[in-house]
């Protein structure tokens, strides 16, 4: 058995030690938000997680290394949306396609957590994830705004940014659900 706290829930996972967190996360509790994303050097940081508060590559962690520790997954991140980062990500319209959307929020969750006022420079290091519909210069402004929301300089509206168009603001939109409910 291994004993390890997932979105501030205890649990015991009756698995192989030797997988990957990743599977248990996906397969046994269906927290499908991580993404599976190749694995290895092709893994695109789809599958980021927070363990003991640092972004993580789940793919990367095996359960045995995960014993005892606090995981948090995007379902876990927020349940309501309202974490600054996936408000300023709506915002920004800093989403296409979606896939990599919960690993860049969990990645970008973890840095405004211990540096709410990241340089680009900042954000290039903490953030490798990876965006194959390319929405880095996007992604840069979402973080940016969030952490002047996280502290407390500015409020996010519904409405996006100035320079989004009302198609991508609402094609953002639909694709946050997605991945919530998927
Ligand atoms: S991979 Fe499509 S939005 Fe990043």
């Amino acid at each position: 058995m291994s004993r390890l706290t997932v979105n501030e829930r205890p649990v015991e996972f009756d698995l192989d030690p030797r997988i990957p967190l990743l599977y248990a996360l996906r397969e046994a509790m269906n927290l499908t938000g991580t993404k599976a994303c190749g694995g290895g050097p092709a893994c695109s940081g789809a599958c980021m997680v927070l363990v003991d508060g640092s972004a993580l590559r789940s793919c990367a962690i095996t359960l045995a290394e995960a014993e005892g520790r606090i995981v948090t997954t995007i379902e876990g991140l927020s349940r309501d949306r309202s974490h600054p980062v996936q408000q300023a990500m709506v915002a920004q319209a800093a989403i296409q396609c979606g896939y990599c959307t919960p690993g860049m929020v969990m990645s970008a969750a973890a840095l405004l957590q211990r540096n709410p006022a990241p340089t680009r420079k900042d954000i290039e290091e903490a953030v490798p994830n990876l965006c194959r519909c390319g929405v880095y210069p996007r992604l840069v402004k979402a973080i940016e705004q969030a952490g002047r929301v996280a502290q407390r300089q500015e409020r996010i509206s519904a409405a996006p940014a100035p320079g989004i168009s009302p198609e991508d603001a609402a094609r953002a939109v639909p694709a946050l659900r997605v991945l919530k409910d998927e």
